[in-house]
């Protein structure tokens, strides 16, 4: 597929195109996450990299026509480009063996207490170079297309020293220049306590505050701070003081809250208004209520839930209590090996009890709003970024419906075609 030469791109005669309504807003919470606005037999127009015209084909204006490269888009949906809002892509090598390891019975606890889990892929991300892990992160990120996400968060977490900690932030660098996915990054200096600082945990804490935090806002490497707060990782009051130090730097707070236990991390990251908390497997009654006054994104991870057996987060009970909620993969080596938030989009229906509607807003415009680029993407409506997936299939609702399979035919990024088949 070439890319347009003339002014328009016209993609016409599409099925069904479908995108949440956002009046305006950075997001959609609780029961206007269902808002989703149906245009059969379609027609979308772009201008550069930016949508220009959507409406019905009938309705399509001669004047773009004259001066247009015209697609045929019938068989297919057009949806806004997955936003995936939670990756930890950039690392040294798979975990294959704790897979088999949870097979045959043991937790994902007790893989991590024995020296696996998160240190695992600490020892091999260190000793990974930087143009090693530029090509494997390259490679996921071709595969993340094919799966229709146009934009991927990625974060640091895997170095937990200076040097390979700002070694992770490079490689996103690196690839967020190399490649047209948008990147965006995230620093997790607080993923997991490193071995060499077992017994001296205050130091490590002090060594993010006082060191990794400032250089990386310095440097200008990321624009958010994420911690993960968990029994065996950091405390609250470990993670509080994270948080706020990054927010001191300039940095947005995000949190990896009550995963596997309810430490209480949802209610730090309203106390500390966080951009977004995510997993919330164990989120208390009174959390959800505070996250239906607050602008915190509830960023749910069910296939971490899937692959690790674990509880589903209560995301239905999180919207029908007003909650914003947002979807992504959590792409990782230990807890979920998947780049499909179509997948995800089916398991947030049949295990959280979401609807297809709800899911869709959650995997573009709310996932959008925990990376704070809403303004630019997550909906197809004029003047955004035209990133838009195309798929085979005859409505929206087929997506979650159809699961397993890769239904996507092409990927437009700020209007450029990136895959066509
Ligand atoms: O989001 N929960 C913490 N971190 C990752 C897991 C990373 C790993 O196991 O390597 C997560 O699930
Ligand atoms: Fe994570």
């Amino acid at each position: 597929m070439n890319n347009a030469k003339n002014t328009y791109t016209v993609v016409r005669n599409i099925n069904q195109l479908a995108t949440p309504v956002t009046d305006g807003k950075p997001f959609l919470r609780g029961r206007h996450m269902r808002n989703i606005e149906t245009i059969d037999n379609a027609a979308l127009v772009v201008r550069s990299d930016a949508i220009e015209w959507i409406g019905r084909n009938s309705d399509l204006p001669d004047r773009f026509m004259d001066n247009a490269d015209i697609i045929d888009g019938s068989g297919l949906v057009a949806l806004p480009g997955f936003v995936d809002m939670h990756t930890h892509m950039v690392f040294g090598a798979t975990r294959e063996e704790e897979f088999a390891m949870r097979c045959s019975g043991a937790t994902y606890q007790e893989i991590a207490a024995q020296g696996g889990g998160i240190n695992n892929t600490v020892r091999t991300t260190r000793d990974a170079d930087k143009s090693k892990l530029r090509k494997q992160t390259m490679r996921f990120l071709d595969k993340m297309i094919r799966h229709g996400s146009t934009t991927v968060e990625i974060k640091s977490g895997y170095g937990l020293t200076e040097r390979d900690e700002v070694k992770m932030l490079d490689v996103i660098r690196m690839v967020k220049d190399d490649h047209l996915i948008n990147i965006v990054s995230t620093f997790l200096g607080a993923h997991a306590l490193p071995p060499e600082y077992k017994e001296h945990r205050e130091e490590y804490v002090d060594l993010v505050c006082r060191k990794m935090i400032p250089y990386v806002a310095e440097k200008n490497l990321t624009g958010f701070c994420d911690v993960f707060c968990e029994k065996g990782f950091f405390t609250l009051d470990e993670s509080r003081r994270i948080l706020q130090t990054g927010i001191e730097y300039g940095l947005a707070p995000k949190i990896h809250a009550d995963e596997l236990s309810p430490l209480g991390g949802s209610e730090l990251a309203v106390e500390v208004k966080a951009v977004s908390a995510d997993h919330l497997e164990h989120i208390s009654d009174k959390a959800i209520e505070l996250f239906s006054k607050s602008d915190v994104i509830a960023g749910l991870l069910p296939g971490v839930s899937f692959y690790l057996g674990h509880n589903y987060a209560p995301g239905r009970k999180l919207i029908d209590a007003g909650a914003i909620v947002a979807l992504a993969t959590d792409f990782n080596p230990g807890s979920c090996m998947s780049y499909s938030v179509p997948l995800m989009m089916t398991m947030a229906c049949t295990q959280m009890k979401m609807t297809p509607e709800e899911s869709l807003t959650a995997a573009t415009i709310n996932a959008a709003a925990a990376l704070k680029i809403s303004d630019k993407l997550g909906s197809i409506e004029k003047g955004k970024l035209a990133d838009v997936v195309f798929l085979q299939m005859p409505n929206y609702q087929y997506l979650p419906y159809h699961y397993g399979e890769n239904h996507v035919a092409a990927v437009m990024k700020s209007g450029t075609w990136l895959e066509y088949r």
